[in-house]
């Protein structure tokens, strides 16, 4: 039996000051007044309830996700921490990242944000234009955000990630490229670029701005992704460029099929057992049932054990986001399964040029990137069939 993946920690805070018109995210409009001690207690709770399926490994990073976490004071989120690790054992020089959204940070928490034990921040900056900020229903401005990521590193938190999106309303690719050459400016170490998604049961979905068509919006991110490279912040995943050691250590234990423990409201995980199944679980959506449920069965949304014919669809949906792409002795150690259940899809895909195959290494070339979709699509299994041990649909 191999042994279990490395462990990450991903820890949900559900509110935001004002909910932005295009994002699906478990978000919610923060109450005047935000109950952050009981959510502390609520997570540490859930945590409790959790921590047998951590089998003991050690955390191999944390990462705060939103929502905004940086709502919460720094003494909250050294709360949080110091229950965190009062459970479970942090490997030497552990990666703890903070969501920020640069509306929130006026009063420049960062000293106390990285004395509590954040090593990492990342900034929802989404553009340094001001006019595409209004369009997206942003709360702050290009030069808050700038100041906030400046402030941060002044604090000593030299580890940062600015996400930008692309193909806004109205943009052309001009202003999608002067995005870019701000965020270089700033030399942080990396940076998320997201093409703008127009997501169901969103004001954008149901009222869709004046978007740029497909053809514009790989135009802008072939542009962005050459000067970003020129730039030294080289793409090594669909959405996520580096500078060399500025990998995101969380967001690459996901793309590796790593497992993590999910707490807080919808937070999401992914475990191993050592006896064999693989199993998504879930917790409730809603703050307020979570406030009052968390720690008890009632707070868990859902239970999923992942089919074994299902497992090669999943594992490619994460690990052909990178470009590295992945080794097979890693898909088999990771999914229990021989490299022959990755057949016949593996084939087809070398045949129609979206993957090669060097040694034991697979990764996709750059017709796979263009056509990932379609590429993923092909190691669905015949008839997709998950079993559901209990619980609704998986959302984050
Ligand atoms: C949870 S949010 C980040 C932190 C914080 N909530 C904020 O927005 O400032 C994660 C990121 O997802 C991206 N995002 C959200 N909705 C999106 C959408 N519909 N299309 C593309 N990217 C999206 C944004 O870049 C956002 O910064
Ligand atoms: S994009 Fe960020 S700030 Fe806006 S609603 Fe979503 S989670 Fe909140």
């Amino acid at each position: 039996m191999s042994p279990l993946p490395p462990l990450a920690l991903y820890i949900h805070i559900p509110w935001c000051v004002r909910k932005c018109p295009y994002c699906d995210f478990n978000s919610h409009n923060a109450p005047q007044d935000l109950p952050q001690r009981e959510y502390v207690e609520a997570l540490l709770r859930d945590l409790d309830r959790d921590l047998p399926l951590a089998q003991e490994r050690p955390l191999h990073s944390i990462f705060f996700g939103g929502g905004t976490p940086s709502l919460f004071s720094a003494d909250s989120i050294a709360r949080i921490l110091d229950g965190v690790q009062s459970r479970l054992v942090f490997a030497p020089q552990m990666e703890v990242t903070l969501e920020t959204n640069p509306g929130t940070v006026e009063h420049a928490p960062f000293a106390g944000y990285r004395a509590a034990g954040v090593n990492r921040i990342s900034f929802g900056v989404q553009s340094f234009d001001d006019a595409a900020l209004a369009r997206i229903g942003r709360i702050h401005s290009a030069a808050e955000a700038d100041r906030a990521i400046k402030q941060a590193q002044d604090a000593g938190i030299e580890n940062l990630n600015l996400d930008l999106m692309y193909a806004l309303p109205q943009q052309k690719l001009a202003g999608a490229l002067a995005d870019v050459e701000k965020a270089i400016l700033l030399q942080t170490p990396h940076l998320s670029h997201y093409q703008l998604t127009l997501e169901p049961n969103t004001p954008f979905a149901a009222n869709p701005p004046p978007l740029p068509d497909d053809d514009s919006a790989w135009d802008m991110q072939e542009a962005c992704q050459a000067r970003l490279d020129e730039a030294g912040l080289v793409q090594y995943e669909v959405s996520a460029y580096a500078r060399s050691g500025g990998e995101c250590a969380h967001n690459l234990n996901y793309w590796r099929f790593g497992d993590y423990l999910g707490i807080g409201a919808g937070a999401h995980a992914k475990l191993t057992s050592p006896e064999g199944p693989i199993r998504r679980r879930w917790k409730v959506r809603a703050p307020r049932g979570y406030l009052q449920y968390a720690g008890t069965e009632r707070a868990v949304g859902g239970d999923d054990v992942i089919a074994a014919e299902q497992l090669p669809f999943e594992f490619m949906l994460n690990a052909l986001r990178l470009n590295a792409g992945f080794r097979i002795a890693d898909f088999s150690a990771h999914t229990g399964l021989a490299r022959e259940s990755l057949e016949p899809a593996l084939s087809r895909a070398q045949e129609r040029g979206w993957l090669v195959l060097d040694g034991d290494e697979v990764r996709t070339t750059a017709l796979g990137r263009r056509f990932l979709n379609d590429v993923i699509g092909a190691f669905l299994p015949e008839r997709p069939r998950t079993r559901l041990i209990h619980g609704g649909p998986a959302h984050a």
